[in-house]
């Protein structure tokens, strides 16, 4: 067989753990021959350039960040022909099967090419935001809450020692998986999260009171999404997949500005942004990467397209795309509640 790989949306650590993972799995086990397709769907879509992979060109990559196959966070339904033209192109390229990497927007056009065409792919879930549904975990999660504790950890120090509130913005975009494990982690004093509508002034409250108790310092967690429940966030700029441009609201720089307003205190916002996708996956992602790898490599070889490799406790399973893509998986209330009591 000849199998293609593309990755696609916001790169995440693990990608390359994955491509070595289906090349050397499909190659060993199989027999298949790989062809990587750069940049995302966009690669397919135009007829960009593609590189052929085998064991020599995936060496040395397992603990990469980023992608060797870059990305795109192009849609090609939302281009007139733009779905035909990919099934046509994957023929052009002797493609027998896909394996799409990527998140809730790059595996939604592969479950629709899929339910269209009968495109035969298979998704491997990727992203920091962990907002996929039908997996546990999808890779690259628990290293952006790593690289968001550890600025926390140094920013708590450079809050205390000027009686300051130090706002950390965090990536997630509507899911505040992110905000909650890091706030968690790096012992925070508020977390604000897309699924639980705060009030700023309430933010406010919890800081004065930490001051009356003699905490001069405050460390508030808040995700990219969130809502506040007393002001608005301008919804009105959209991307290509319908998703609010989340990079041009400035919410850690908001907060931090109306905590200033309401608390008297010195605030300053730190937008940690695209640190936490960058840089060298955790052992946790690397091998959670790789078991992607091999099961999607099976899952060519055993001609499962439609479906999406995932994790259920330890074991490696795969779900129906539609299943991953359907509904967004946000934190649960009940678990955001284990938080409570370390709040302010
Ligand atoms: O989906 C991953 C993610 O990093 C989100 O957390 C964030 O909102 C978005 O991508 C940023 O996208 P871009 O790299 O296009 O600015």
């Amino acid at each position: 067989m000849r199998v293609g790989l593309l990755t696609g949306g916001g790169d995440c650590p693990g990608l390359n753990a994955v491509i070595r993972a289906v090349v050397r799995t499909g190659a060993s086990r199989y027999g298949h021959e790989h062809l990587g397709i750069l940049h995302g769907w966009r690669g397919i879509l135009e007829a960009g350039e593609t590189r052929p992979l085998d064991r020599g060109t995936v060496g040395g990559i397992l603990h990469l960040g980023g992608t060797i196959l870059r990305s795109s966070r192009t849609n090609p339904y939302s281009r007139e022909g733009g779905p035909e033209l990919v099934v046509e192109n994957a023929k052009k390229l002797g493609l027998d099967a896909l394996v799409a990497i990527g998140g809730e927007d790059t595996l939604g056009v592969a479950n629709r090419l899929h339910a269209d065409f009968g495109f035969p792919v298979v998704g491997v879930p990727k992203t920091i935001d962990n907002d996929l549904s039908g997996t546990d975990y999808t890779f690259g999660f628990w290293t952006a809450v790593q690289i968001a504790v550890e600025a926390i950890d140094r920013l708590h120090t450079t809050a205390d020692s000027h009686d300051r509130v130090m706002v950390v913005e965090v990536m997630g975009r509507h899911a505040g998986w992110i905000a909650l494990e890091s706030g968690l982690a790096g012992g925070a004093d508020a977390i604000l999260i897309p699924e639980v509508p705060t009030a700023v002034e309430r933010v406010a409250e919890l800081i004065n009171q930490r001051e009356a108790q003699g905490r001069h310092f405050s460390i508030v967690v808040v995700s990219e999404g969130v809502q506040f429940t007393d002001s608005e966030v301008d919804t009105t700029d959209l991307d290509e997949f319908g998703h609010v441009n989340l990079a041009n609201i400035d919410v850690g720089d908001y907060l931090a500005r109306r905590i200033r307003e309401l608390t008297g205190k010195e605030a300053r916002a730190v937008v940690l942004g695209h640190t936490q996708r960058g840089g060298t996956p955790l052992a946790f992602d690397r091998a959670l990467a790789t078991r992607f790898g091999v099961h999607a490599a099976d899952m060519v070889a055993s001609g499962s397209f439609g479906r999406m490799a995932a994790v259920r406790g330890d074991r490696v399973i795969d779900v129906p795309l539609a299943e991953a893509v359907g509904t967004l998986k946000t934190v649960p209330p009940e678990l955001f509640r284990d938080a409570e009591p370390f709040l302010g």
